[in-house]
């Protein structure tokens, strides 16, 4: 797919060539005055005229009559010199690829050199192209009849660059591209209806990425579940036709199994709210209620790839949240893997029930630091919208890591806190050691709380990703769906972990 060259030349043969473009003053020079040149000076008259646009974001295109070697030139407009960041590069390469998706476009040169400024580095560059490639052009193929057209893609990219040494730059496309491959693959996951999507078939998934890259796979299934005692988990999958599945994934990257960190994520694959239901506009959509387990899936695929000195457990508990004569109930009071006791005051509460045992039995398997990740309320979304994931933790190291993993990812979190008052709440029973729903008041703590319950003294953070998981508006690095949000976080976050207290 990406061929890194050097020395371009105005005579190649491409079918496009993609170059970046500074605003104010926007100048062909260096490297391209020649090819403002080839043009007799004309480039710089369609700059001043508008129909080049530098503004950030803005893609243009022209036709080169024959004057160079390529039949097109594609403009990014990369906005400011001196405020050009990483993201913004991501957004600007992503319009440009979708773009090229539009037009057919199926082999191009890219002249990776106009796009450095402001210290962005021609490996970031790189890994910028290969990211929002890969991201840009994902399409979710829908179940409509199709046409037996095939379909145009992208399907080579020529980097050029003189700055950097080739196998570097190679190296850093495959990186960016392994990143938006695992986020492509989380949003195929939650795209898929729940009918196409059950437990099982979850299970299936997880068992071919492990043998893809070679991971440890366990999948726990009802009758293991059972003998475990992981009765919260049960609780949730109690009124189903489709049996429940623990899926663990562990990746092995230090000699010894420690420091391990323990990735979980929600898997349910429907949650019509149970007992509780769901209103008939309110259930539309919570196929998307597996998002967690779709990010950690998404990183362990980017993990696999990219081969990090790490030890990780993926832990994804999945089941259906469904309603029947045997379905769990308001006023049940069940028992967790962890042997605490919980009220049950809400059925659609669930998502913190299953999380549950899925971190006890993370911890089981050796985690020390733990990440959850969940569709988890609604609540999140009322305090933060839909562009930010809420996080909660009991550690301010671990947070830390994990906001500047979310932070070089472009997936913005916000912390949300957890007070003793809080804890107070989640603990109010008179039955039992736990309740699952202290009513709606600042509800998304609520749930953090409760899953925090289960981390104990491990270091932890929850990731509530409610509002971020989908999107109803088509974007610069995607469709409109999911968002495979969380996948790059999470896998970048093991990259780069440093263990705590040492
Ligand atoms: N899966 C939902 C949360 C959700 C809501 C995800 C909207 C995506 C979009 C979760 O299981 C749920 O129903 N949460 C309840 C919790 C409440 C009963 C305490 C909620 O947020 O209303
Ligand atoms: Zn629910
Ligand atoms: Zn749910």
């Amino acid at each position: 797919m990406f061929q890194v060259k050097r020395d371009f030349e105005l005579g190649n043969k491409h079918e496009g060539i993609v170059i970046g473009l500074f605003d104010k003053p926007t100048k062909f020079e260096g490297e391209l005055s020649s090819l403002d040149e080839a043009f007799d000076g004309q480039l710089t008259e369609l700059v001043k005229s508008g129909d080049i646009s530098a503004k950030l974001k803005a893609v243009s295109k022209i036709h080169s009559f024959n004057k160079i070697g390529s039949k097109r030139i594609w403009f990014v407009g990369l906005g400011k010199e001196k405020e050009l960041t990483f993201d913004l590069l991501r957004e600007a390469l992503g319009k440009l690829f979708k773009e090229l998706k539009v037009n057919k476009i199926e082999e191009t040169a890219i002249l990776l050199d106009s796009f450095l400024a402001n210290g962005m580095d021609s490996l970031d560059a790189a890994h910028a192209i290969s990211e929002s490639f890969a991201m840009a052009t994902y399409e979710f193929e829908s179940y409509k009849q199709k046409s037996n057209e095939p379909e145009k893609r992208l399907e080579s990219l020529s980097v050029y660059s003189n700055f950097t040494e080739p196998e570097e730059l190679q190296a850093s496309l495959t990186v960016g591209y392994a990143y938006g491959a695992g986020t492509n693959s989380a949003r195929m996951l939650v795209n898929l209806p729940g009918n196409m999507l059950t437990a099982t078939d979850m299970a299936e998934y997880a068992k071919e990425l492990g043998s893809r890259f070679d991971f440890e796979v366990e999948i726990l299934d009802k009758e293991d579940i059972e003998k475990l005692g992981m009765g919260a988990f049960l609780a949730v999958n109690q009124g189903s036709t489709e049996p429940p599945k623990m899926i663990v994934l562990k990746y092995q990257g230090k000699e010894e199994w420690k420091d391990v960190i323990g990735l979980v994520g929600k898997g349910i694959t429907f949650d019509t709210g149970g007992y509780s239901i769901k209103t008939k506009t309110g259930i539309v959509g919570m196929k998307s209620d597996m998002g967690g387990a779709a990010a950690v899936l998404g990183a362990m695929e980017i993990i696999g790839e990219l081969k990090p000195e790490q030890n990780v457990v993926a832990v994804i508990p999945s089941t259906d949240n469904m309603i029947s004569g045997s379905a769990f109930k308001p006023d049940d009071v069940i028992t967790s893997y962890s042997g605490k006791t919980i009220e049950v005051l809400n059925t659609d509460a669930e998502g913190r029930l299953v999380l549950a045992d899925a971190v006890t039995y993370a911890k089981h398997h050796g985690a020390q630091f733990l990440v959850d990740v969940a569709t988890l309320t609604g609540g999140v979304i009322t305090a933060l919208g839909l562009n930010t994931t809420g996080a909660m933790t009991n550690n301010e190291e671990l947070f830390e890591q994990v906001l500047e993993a979310a932070i070089e990812a472009g997936e913005p979190i916000w912390r949300l806190p957890i007070f003793e008052k809080d804890k107070e709440r989640v603990r109010n029973s008179k039955i039992a050691d736990l309740n699952n729903s202290p009513g709606s008041e600042g509800h998304a703590i609520m749930a953090g709380a409760f899953i925090g319950e289960f981390a104990e003294g491990t270091p932890w953070v929850h990731l509530d990703i409610a509002g971020t998981a989908t999107t109803t508006k088509e974007y610069e690095l995607g469709p409109s769906g999911a968002t495979g949000v969380m996948a790059r976080t999470l896998a970048l976050l093991v990259e780069r972990f440093e263990p705590i207290g040492e």
